[in-house]
C-alpha cells in the first residue's frame, strides 16, 4: 500500500493560551512549557463533517483519484454528535463516494488503525482505493471550567487516499485495558428495565499517568517496530508522532537519541487533535515539499484505551494541483 493523496481542514477560530487564561486560572507559560501549545483551532461556525468533507475532497483531489474509484472509506473518529449514523454514512454522499463505509475509534491511535486495517483489505484484494479520514472534536469532550484537559484539546481533520504500491514497510498496533485514565463518558436514555441516571460526564484524564504511559508505549512500539525491520533510529527521516505535548515527542527523541530535524511538529500551532492530527502534520509537510521521494517515516501515535499505532513507510512525493491566484 501507499499514500498518493493529503487532505487537511482546520478550523477558522484561532484560541490563544491567553484568551484561555482570560477565563480560566491558567496562563501562556504553564501552558507552553507544560506542553508547547501556543494556539488552537475551535469548531465555532462550521460542523465537524464539514472539516471531514473538505479535508477528503483535498486528499481525493491530490490523488487523481475520482469519488466513484474508491472501493472503500474508512472515517477514524472517536465521537462527534451522531452516534448514529456514522461520520463515514454522513460525509459519504457528500464526497460522491458510492462504496462500503465504517467508522474506526482507535482513540488518538486511530489514524494508524486505519492505515493497517487498509493495509490488510488492499493486500487481499478486497479493496484497491482506500479513503481514509480522521475527523476529530476532542474540545466538545471537556468541561471547559477545568483547566486541567480544555487546555490540550482542539479540533481538526486529515485525510488520505491509499491504493496498491510498495510504500508502507511494516505496522504495530497495540491495544492494553487502561480505562481510568482517560475516559469520556455519554448518557444513553433510560428504558423501562435500565433506569441507571446517567449523566454524561465530560473528558476525564490522570494527566501524569497518561504522559508516563505514552512514552513508554511508543518507546515501545517504535523500538519493536524498527528491530523487526532491521532498522536503527538512523535510518529513519522523519518521524511523524501524534502531536499531543511536545515534551512527550521529546522524551521519546531522546530516548532515540536522534535530532530534532527529524521530529516535525505542529502542535503548536494546532493543539491536540486526537487522531487527525498525523494526517495534519503528514498533509502539511508534503503540501510545504518536505517529505521528498523515497524518505523513510515512521509514524507512531497513542490514545485512550490504552491504544497505540506505529509504521513504517517510504514516501513518494504527491504533485498537488495548483492552486489558483484567485483563492
Ligand atoms: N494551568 C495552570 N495550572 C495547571 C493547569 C493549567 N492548565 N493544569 C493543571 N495545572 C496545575 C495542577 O493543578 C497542578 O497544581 P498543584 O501542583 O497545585 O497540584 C500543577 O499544575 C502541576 O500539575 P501536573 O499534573 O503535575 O502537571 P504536569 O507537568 O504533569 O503537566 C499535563 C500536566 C500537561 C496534562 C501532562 O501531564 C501531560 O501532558 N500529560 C499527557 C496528556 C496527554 O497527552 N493527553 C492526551 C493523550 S491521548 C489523546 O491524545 C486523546
Amino acid at each position: 500500500m501507499k499514500i498518493i493523496g493529503t487532505g487537511s481542514a482546520l478550523p477558522e477560530k484561532i484560541v490563544t493560551n491567553d484568551m484561555l487564561a482570560g477565563f480560566l486560572e491558567t496562563s501562556d507559560s504553564w501552558i507552553t512549557t507544560r506542553t508547547g501549545i501556543q494556539t488552537r483551532r475551535l469548531l465555532s461556525k462550521e460542523t465537524l463533517s464539514e472539516l471531514a468533507i473538505t479535508a477528503a475532497l483535498a486528499a481525493l483531489d491530490s490523488s487523481g483519484v475520482a469519488p466513484s474509484e474508491i472501493d472503500y472509506l474508512i472515517c477514524s473518529n472517536v465521537a462527534n454528535s451522531y452516534v448514529t449514523p456514522s461520520m463515514s454514512s454522513i460525509i459519504l454522499g457528500p464526497l460522491g463516494c458510492c462504496c462500503p463505509c465504517t467508522d474506526l475509534n482507535g482513540a488518538c491511535a486511530g489514524f494508524i488503525y486505519a492505515l493497517d486495517i487498509a493495509d490488510a483489505f488492499i493486500k487481499t484484494g478486497r479493496a484497491k482505493n482506500i479513503l481514509i479520514v480522521a475527523a476529530e472534536e476532542p474540545s466538545r469532550f471537556c468541561n471547559w471550567h477545568e483547566r486541567e484537559t480544555s487546555v490540550l484539546f482542539a479540533d481538526g481533520a486529515g485525510a488520505v487516499v491509499v491504493t496498491e504500491g510498495d510504500g508502507f514497510r511494516d505496522f504495530r498496533v497495540t491495544a492494553d485495558t487502561h480505562t481510568d485514565v482517560l475516559y469520556y463518558k455519554r448518557a444513553m436514555e433510560q428504558t423501562p428495565y435500565d433506569r441507571v441516571d446517567e449523566r454524561t460526564q465530560p473528558l476525564v484524564m490522570q494527566g501524569r499517568e497518561v504522559f508516563k504511559l505514552a512514552v513508554r508505549a511508543c518507546i515501545k512500539d517504535v523500538d519493536i517496530i524498527l528491530q523487526k525491520n532491521g532498522l536503527s533510529g538512523d535510518d529513519i527521516d522523519m518521524y511523524l508522532l501524534h502531536q499531543a505535548n511536545l515534551r512527550i515527542i521529546d522524551s521519546i527523541r531522546e530516548h532515540l537519541g536522534q535530532q530534532k530535524d527529524k521530529f516535525p511538529t505542529n502542535l503548536q500551532k494546532y493543539g491536540n487533535t486526537s487522531s487527525a492530527s498525523i494526517p495534519i502534520l503528514m498533509d502539511e509537510m508534503s503540501r510545504a515539499g518536505l517529505l521528498k521521494n523515497g524518505m523513510r517515516l515512521l509514524l507512531s501515535a497513542f490514545g485512550g484505551g490504552f491504544v497505540t499505532g506505529a509504521a513504517i513507510l517510504d514516501w513518494s512525493e504527491i504533485k498537488y494541483p495548483e492552486v489558483s491566484s484567485d483563492n
